[in-house]
C-alpha cells in the first residue's frame, strides 16, 4: 500500500498559515502556489502533493476520499458536517468567531426574523436551538449588504476585527462559535496509512504548539 499523501487546502488566509506548518514537518511546495493557475502541486517531500480548492470545497475532496488530508475552517465544518470526517487537531490559525449581527441600535422585528447567511445549516439549528421561528436567506457573500438594502433583519457571518461589520453600520451581537482552523482526515485513509498520517498530525501538533509558544 502506497503511502503517498493528498492534502487539500484553500488559497488566502488557510495557505498563509498553513504552508509555514507544513515546512516544520518537511512539507514545501516546490513553486509559488498563489501565482501558479496550477491546481496540483507537488512538494519537497515527493511522497506528499497538495491541491487547491475553494475553502468550502475542502471537506467534500476529503470525506470522498480524493484527498486524504485537509485544512478547512471550523465554520466550514460546522455547516458542511464532519460525521463523515477525522478532525484530530486544531492548527490555531485563521482564528475568528461565528456571529450573528444587525444594524446598529435596531431593535428586532416583532414578526418572523430574516436572517441572510452563507451559513444556512448553522443558522436553522442556531434558531432552532432557541425555538425561533426564521426565515433563511442564502446568500454566497457580502452578506453585510443585506441589512442594508432590507433584504434581511440580521446576518450570520464570521467576525474577526469587526471593521467589515462597522464600515456597514453593522454591529456584532451573539456568539455561535469560536472558530479556527482544522486538519481533516478521511477515515479510510486514517486506517489504511496510519503510520504516516499519524507522523504527520504528531509534527503539525508541535509546530501548532512553538508558534503558540
Ligand atoms: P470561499 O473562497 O470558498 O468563498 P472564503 O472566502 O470564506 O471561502 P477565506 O476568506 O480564505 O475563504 O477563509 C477561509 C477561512 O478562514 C474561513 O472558513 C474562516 O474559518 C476563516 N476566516 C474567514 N474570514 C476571516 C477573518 N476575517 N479573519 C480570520 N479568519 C477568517
Ligand atoms: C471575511 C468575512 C468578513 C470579514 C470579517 O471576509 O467574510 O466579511 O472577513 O473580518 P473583520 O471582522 O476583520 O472585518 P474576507 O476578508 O475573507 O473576504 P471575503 O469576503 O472575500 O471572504
Amino acid at each position: 500500500m502506497s503511502q503517498t499523501l493528498t492534502i487539500a487546502l484553500s488559497k488566502g488566509r488557510i495557505l498563509d498559515d498553513t504552508l509555514p506548518l507544513l515546512k516544520q514537518a518537511g512539507i514545501e511546495p516546490v513553486e509559488d502556489l498563489e501565482k501558479s493557475r496550477k491546481l496540483i502541486f507537488t512538494t519537497s517531500d515527493p511522497n506528499v502533493r497538495l491541491l487547491i480548492v475553494r475553502a468550502t470545497d475542502v471537506p467534500t475532496y476529503v470525506e470522498h476520499g480524493a484527498a486524504d488530508l485537509g485544512v478547512a475552517g471550523k465554520d466550514v465544518l460546522l455547516e458542511y458536517g464532519s460525521q463523515g470526517l477525522y478532525e484530530p487537531l486544531d492548527l490555531r490559525i485563521a482564528n475568528c468567531k461565528l456571529m450573528t449581527a444587525g444594524p446598529v441600535n435596531t431593535p428586532e422585528p416583532k414578526g418572523r426574523l430574516r436572517v441572510a447567511t452563507k451559513f444556512v445549516n448553522v443558522a436553522k439549528r442556531y434558531y432552532a436551538e432557541q425555538g425561533r421561528q426564521v426565515e433563511v436567506i442564502k446568500l454566497y457573500g457580502s452578506m453585510e449588504l443585506a441589512p442594508l438594502v432590507g433584504l434581511a433583519d440580521k446576518i450570520i457571518d464570521v467576525v474577526d476585527t469587526g471593521n467589515t461589520l462597522k464600515a456597514n453600520g453593522l454591529e456584532p451581537q451573539e456568539l455561535i462559535a469560536t472558530i479556527s482552523s482544522r486538519l481533516i482526515v478521511n477515515k479510510a485513509s486514517m486506517k489504511m496509512k496510519h503510520a504516516r498520517i499519524t507522523a504527520l498530525i504528531e509534527q503539525l501538533g508541535q509546530a501548532v504548539e512553538q508558534r503558540a509558544g
